[in-house]
Formats: C-alpha cells, structure tokens, sequence
C-alpha cells in the first residue's frame, strides 16, 4: 500500500515524548513489510541535521487565510521510509517543538496543507493517509472539503490516531479563516463555534474514514466523560470505527543485550550486567552504591497526565522508612521540578534529580534502575513500562489505560505477573504498590521470577504492526 504519515514528532530528528518513538519505528516497520512510506514532519531548529543528507525537493506557497508562507521541502536520502522534512523558520525556529504562542495552531496548519501540497507535486496517491494528534487532525475534512476533487485522493482513507486526547488544538474562531475553509462553515461543530472555539482535534474525531488509539483500555476510556476530554460523545457515536492497537516497541533501540547507551549489556540468561549498570547509573549520578538497597526510576515529562502529584506528601515518608533509592529524569511544570527538587535536597543520598531530556540518561535508568514507577492519571498507551519490562525493571504502575493492558500485578501464588499495578489513583494506591514491590524485592526467588516474566514479555512492532495493516486494509475497502 501507498501510506503517508503526518506528524509532529519523529524520533530521532524531533522528540518530546512517546509519538517519535511511534513514528520512528511504525513507518521503518511498514516499510520492511513491503509498503511505500513517507513521513512528513516539521523540520524544526532543534533538529540536528549535520548527519543527515537532505535534498531540497520543492518550494510551497502556503496560504493561510491572511498569513503568507513559504517552505522549502526537503527529503531525507537513505532507509525507508522517506523523510519529508518542511522548512519554514518563521513557523519552525522556535528552539522547541510546541509553543504556546497565538499562532500555534498555523504552525500545524501548514504542516497539513504541505502534506498534501507534496502529494499533488509529486503525483503521489496515497491509499491511506495516517494523521498523528491534532497537529495533523485537520487533513481528514481537507480531503472532504477542499481537496474532494483532487483525482490523486479519489480512493484516500483517512486513520486519525490519537496519542493524547487531552491535546486538542483549540484555537479562537477568529482565527477560523485560517482553515481556509470559511467555505464549509457547516462543517465545523457548530455548538463549538457559537462557544468561540475551533478545535482540530474534534474536527479530525468527525471526518476521519477510521480513528484509533494507542491502547485497548484508553479506546474504552476516552468514550467516557471522565477521560474523553468533551470529546467522548462524539467518539462514542463513532464508536464502531474507534479501536485500540497498542503501541509496540523498537526492540533495535530498547534491549539491554545491544543498547549503546549502556556500558554493561545484559540478557534474560545473565543478568549479571545489569547489577554493573546500577552502580554505574548511581555513580553517574552521585549516589552511594550499596547492594540490596533497591532503586526506583522515573523518566517522564513532568505534567498533570503523569500523576506524580502523589508523590509529594506520600515520598517523604516512603524513602525515610524503607531505605530505597530513587533517580528521577525529566523536566516539565515548574511545581513538580521544585517538588522533585525538595525530595533531592531533604534526601542527598537517596534521591538524585536529573532535571532536563537526555536520551542516553534515559536508557541507562531503564537498565540500571531495580523497579520503574508511573503513577499517570491516565495513560493513553505509554512507552516507559514496555522498555522496562525488557530490561528486567520492575514497572509500578497506576492501572489505567496503556498500563493497564500492559502490567500485570505480580502473584506470589501462581508465579504471575510482571509488576504492581494499584488500582485507585491515591495516596494509599501509591503507598501500597511501592511497598509491595519494595517486599517483593526481598524474596530473591519471587523477584527473580518476577524480572524473568517481564523480559519474555514481547511488545514488538512485528506483531503491533500487523494490526496496523488489518486496519489499512479494511479501510481502504471501504
Ligand atoms: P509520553 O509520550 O506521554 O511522554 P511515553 O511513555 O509514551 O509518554 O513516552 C515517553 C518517551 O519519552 C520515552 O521514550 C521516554 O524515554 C522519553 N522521555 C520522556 N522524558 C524524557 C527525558 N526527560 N529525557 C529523555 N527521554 C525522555
Ligand atoms: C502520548 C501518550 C503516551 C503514548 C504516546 C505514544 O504521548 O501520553 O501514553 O505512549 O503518546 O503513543
């Protein structure tokens, strides 16, 4: 099949959190499969382009309402899938990839229109055209609207994969004419404009041919009021085309017998590496190392979502009866930095605080790390577990979407499970999980068996990809 992917992130050229991830490994996966792939991304400033080999393949002129703009698209030369990357400095040189500046929702819009600028340029017909979040949201009603009579779009399907429905890009209608598609008022949710709003995402939810996200449990949970973010009555009149395909993991990148971050490589058959990387990743660090003290890791973006709010009444506590280290990297909203700050000021030999995004720091926590805690509100698929469980680190999680599929509580009794999973997102929640992993931890045998059940665990894109393509196909009979 032709496939074009649009998003806004793809690692290893741009990344915030789990959609590069995706989009770094799904497409290369497609591609291996046999099918024409292309990504189009914004090329943003903080993209480190000395390494690769970028041919500018065109010159767009991209109208937008009253704004002007112009972009320079260039193609990344080497392996599949093809790389289009969108060169605008006045939409993309920022120093970051998202803002919250006035003309946030422009700078997407363009990434859109362009996608399917190159596509009629190039003569490219693609059979599905796979939207990413809302930055993308806005192609399905372009190919309704605007674009219904480009013949290349004639058999086109749309997939609309939310990551994160709380990111909708809502935006003033006064802005509306930015669209381009003051025409087709009436397709716009008109409940929503008498409001003052327009929001993409929403937008994307009504016109896309199918919509999915990246767990089973988050397809259920986002046609509830509770985590639908006002968009669940929509998907849940959509709901026969909504599904959940969870997210896999790029095991080329993400296993302890390869990685190239850490210097002690370790497999399910010998862990003894894994013991080296520990001492490594607190030495690192400046932590004392003292065997048998176990040490818990988070690596996150530090918002609401991730649900480490828990964290700042119950930690204290925690690390001062029961002796456990805890490394933590990311960065985020100011509240939580200052929170995870404190803990490293009140505990200097127990907790170290990395505040900043490093990739190389993140593997090494995967693999030096005992135990690995996400306590998010919600969790739409979520990464983190799926790499920990490959490197033998125990995942204490929140059961809630991605991590509810993904984690199951360990039973002592049948010698199942693959971590901790509370069920109630409070401090007794937390309070439990923690303490049951930390006695776990204790009886070698059990943990043992524990590290042993979450490394044959197997996520791959081999098998997630699959589901990708059951879904192309049936689209693009439709
Ligand atoms: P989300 O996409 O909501 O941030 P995921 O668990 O899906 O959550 O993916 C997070 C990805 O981002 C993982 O690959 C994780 O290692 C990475 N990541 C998050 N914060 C940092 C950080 N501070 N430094 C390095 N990598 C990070
Ligand atoms: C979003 C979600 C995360 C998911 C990632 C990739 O950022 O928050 O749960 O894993 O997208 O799909």
């Amino acid at each position: 099949m032709n496939l074009l992917f649009v998003a806004s992130e793809m690692a290893p050229f741009a990344k915030t959190g789990g959609l590069a991830d995706v989009i770094g490994a799904l497409p290369a996966y497609l591609a291996e499969a046999g099918h024409d792939v292309r990504v189009v991304m914004p090329l943003y400033d903080t993209v480190d382009t000395s390494k690769l080999t970028l041919e500018a393949v065109g010159d767009f002129a991209v109208p937008l309402g009253p704004h002007r703009y112009s972009a320079r698209v260039f193609r990344k030369t080497g392996n599949a899938p093809t790389v289009y990357f969108v060169h605008c400095p006045e939409l993309y040189g920022r120093g970051r990839l998202y803002t919250s500046d006035g003309d946030e929702h422009r700078r997407f819009l363009a990434l859109s229109y362009v996608a399917l600028f190159i596509c009629q340029r190039f003569e490219i017909a693609p059979d599905i055209i796979h939207v990413h979040d809302w930055q993308a949201a806005l192609i399905p009603m372009l190919l309704k609207t605007l674009f219904a009579k480009e013949p290349l779009f004639r058999r086109t399907r749309t997939l609309l994969t939310i990551h994160n429905l709380m990111y909708q890009g809502s935006f003033p209608v006064e802005n509306g004419p930015d669209t381009n598609l003051d025409k087709y008022s009436d397709f716009f949710h008109q409940d929503l404009m008498k409001q003052g709003r327009v929001n993409i995402l929403l937008q994307g939810v009504l016109y896309a041919d199918g919509v999915s996200t990246v767990s089973p449990t988050y397809a259920k949970e986002i046609q509830t009021p509770a985590l639908g973010g006002g968009l669940d009555g929509l998907l849940r009149a959509r709901s026969s085309t909504v599904v959940g395909i969870l997210n896999g993991v790029d095991y080329k990148e993400w296993s302890p017998e390869t990685d190239r971050f850490i210097p002690h490589k370790y497999s399910a058959s010998d862990l003894s590496g894994k013991e080296h990387d520990k001492q490594h990743l607190l030495n690192q660090l400046g932590l004392p190392y003292q065997k048998g003290v176990p040490v818990i890791g988070i690596v996150s973006r530090l918002v609401g979502q991730k649900g480490f709010a828990l964290l700042a009444k119950t930690m204290p506590e925690l690390l001062r009866r029961l002796g456990f280290q805890l490394v933590v990297l990311g960065s985020g909203e100011p509240a939580l930095e200052d929170m995870f700050g404190s803990l490293q000021r009140a505990f200097p030999r127990q907790v170290c605080f990395y505040q900043g995004f490093k990739n190389d720091l993140a593997h090494l926590i995967e693999a030096g790390a005992d135990m690995f805690l996400m306590p998010s509100v919600y969790e739409p698929c979520g990464l983190n577990q799926l790499y920990s469980l490959r490197y033998g680190t125990v995942p204490i999680v929140h059961r809630t979407g991605g991590l509810a599929d993904t984690v199951q509580t360990w039973s002592p009794s049948t010698g199942t499970g693959t971590g901790f999973a509370f069920e109630h997102h409070d401090e007794a929640g937390l309070r439990w999980a923690i303490q049951a992993a930390l006695a776990t931890y204790k009886k070698t045998a059990d943990w043992d068996q524990l590290v042993q059940n979450g490394m044959a665990a197997d996520f791959s894109w081999q098998t997630q990809g699959k589901l990708y393509e059951l879904v192309y196909k049936r689209l693009a009979q439709s």
